[in-house]
Order: structure tokens, then sequence, then C-alpha cells
């Protein structure tokens, strides 16, 4: 394994590796054990977005793993692939790194990093995918379900990049998807399409929220509105209503179906404050494993 970069390039029992590796390190450290695998080394940290989880997440798996991180922002460096090609700081970055990582809004942007790096690349989220949150939220799955497979998920909401990142670790790993959006903001067909060829009927789409949470054992949402969207913001709301997670669709869905958010929630849009805070809510389970993923990822990567 050379890079973290989506989650449909990387074959499922690499994926099962790292989600057992997730767990030994989450009990380890439980218990005030470290694992020192990447003393000595560095990673950098690029982002062209703004970040609460990843960034301090990934700081604090390296700080813990025996390593250091260094983050950088566009305006330190004069932008992404604007003072000097991206290939370029690939390779300036590999004689100084011993790993990158990087949030972007094209998903070309990294594609192209780890294709001029000899250090690994990681994806910290692109317009495309988040395949780091996917695989956390699959962790916290395995954990509050006892199980992965035939589990299924109803995602509400906008066919984002992590809705895509999910579908195909749904497909990877033997759960059931059915992503319900408004008209006009379905996941692309193509995605669909290799989520399915993974693992035939793994992935579904509907414009109705109910009928997709009715036998769901897990129902995520994330924000209408994804980083870069801002301008789209009021047309959003008005077209993503009736697809709020609230107590009155939760009516619609199997009693103790876990909710789900990657996070930032926005409160009284995509999802109820009322919801977020109910005691069938995993979201700070699913922030948490963030880091405990995160440590798999860069001992596999980077050790
Ligand atoms: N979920 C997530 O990636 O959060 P941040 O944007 O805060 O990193
Ligand atoms: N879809 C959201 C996820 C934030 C973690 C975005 O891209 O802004």
């Amino acid at each position: 394994m050379k890079h973290f970069l989506s989650i449909n390039d990387c074959p499922a029992e690499q994926l099962k590796e790292l989600l057992r590796i997730s767990a030994k390190l989450k009990s380890l450290y439980s218990i005030g054990d470290r694992d020192l695998c990447l003393s000595g080394k560095v990673l950098a940290m690029l982002f062209e977005k703004p970040s609460l989880r990843t960034r301090m997440s990934f700081h604090v798996a390296m700080t813990d793993l025996g390593g250091e991180a260094i983050y950088v922002k566009p305006e330190d460096i004069g932008g992404l692939g604007k003072r000097e090609p991206v290939k370029d700081m690939a390779r300036v970055l590999s004689r100084y790194v011993d790993g990158i990582m990087a949030r972007t809004f094209e998903h070309s942007t990294v594609t192209e990093l780890a294709v001029f790096a000899t250090v690994p690349v990681i994806n910290a989220l692109t317009d495309w995918s988040h395949p780091c949150q996917a695989m956390a939220d699959v962790l916290t799955i395995e954990e509050h379900c006892g199980r992965l497979q035939g589990v299924k998920i109803a995602f509400i909401g906008d066919g984002n990049n992590v809705a895509r990142s999910l579908a195909f670790a749904c497909a990877k790993l033997g759960m059931k998807m059915v992503i319900a959006t408004p008209a006009g903001y379905e996941l692309d067909a193509e995605s669909i399409q290799a989520a399915n060829q993974i693992s035939a009927d793994s992935v579904s789409q509907t414009n109705n929220p109910n009928q997709a949470v009715a036998v769901a054992d897990i129902i995520y949402t994330d924000t209408w509105v994804s980083m870069g969207q801002e301008d789209e913001k009021q047309k959003r709301i008005k077209d993503f209503a009736g697809f709020q997670v609230n107590s009155e669709l939760l009516k619609s869905a199997p009693a103790g179906a876990k909710i789900m958010h990657c996070l930032p929630a926005y409160r009284g849009y995509e999802i109820t404050d009322e919801v977020a805070e109910s005691h069938d809510s995993i979201i700070f389970d699913q922030a948490e494993n963030r880091l405990h993923f995160q440590r798999a990822l860069l001992k596999k990567l980077m050790s």
C-alpha cells in the first residue's frame, strides 16, 4: 500500500487489515501503552479548506506514534499549484518529509501529488471523496453493530464526497447503502456503477427519505452545503427541504437505528439538535475514531 487516495482503489483485505490495526491501536492506547513506530518521521499536512477533526486527529495521531506533523496553509506557500506546480511541490516535499496529507478542492490535486511524490500521499478530503472519514465510520459501525456484513445504511441528503466514499466502503465490506437525495443531487451514475461492480446491488438511490430509512441500521447525514459550495447555500436549503434527519423521519425507521454524521453538523438544516443529541446518536464516537483509524493508516503507510 503506497498511498491512500480512494477506497475503491484499495483491496477489501487491505481495508480489513487497517480496521484490525485501528482496533488494536485503540485498545493499546486506551491502557496508556504506546506504539512509537513513527519516531523521527514527519508528516506534511496541506489544507486548502478548513478543518477541525482532520487536522487535529492527524496531528495527534502523528504525535502519538512518536512522529511530528507540520500544518501548511495555502497562503503560507502561495497556494497549491499557484506559486509553483503541484508536481514540483510533491518532489520538494518528498525530500523533506516522510508523508504528505492533503485536503484540496480538486481531487486531481491529490492524485497529482501521489504521482510525483516518492513518499505516501493521503487524501484528507477532496470535492470527490473523503476516504479517512468513511473508514472511521466503518470502524464505528463495526463497534456498534458487532458486524459489517449485511449492515444497512440510509444516507439522507446530498450525494457528495462523504456519500461516495461510504458507498465504496459499503461495497468493499459487505454493507448495503441507500442514498436518498432530492432530484438533481444524486451521486453520479459512474460511482454507483463502480460500487455495484465491486459488489452487486450494494448501493442504490431514491428520492424518498422515508423509504430509505425503513429498514436502516444506520441513518447517516452530512451538510447540504459542502466546502466550496457556499454560493449555492440559499438554493440548496430550499432544494433539501424534506431531507432533514428529524424525529418525524425517524418514525419511518426501525427503533434504535443509529444516527451518524461526519461533522460539522448544521443543526436545524440537515439534522435537528434533538436527533444529534439523542441516545442513538453515535456522532462523537465517529469523530473519535478518526484518530484511531488514522493512527493505523499512518503506521501502515509510513513505518
Ligand atoms: N469530518 C471532518 O472531516 O471534519 P473536519 O472538516 O473538521 O476535518
Ligand atoms: N461534505 C462536507 C464534508 C465535511 C467534512 C464538505 O466537503 O464540506
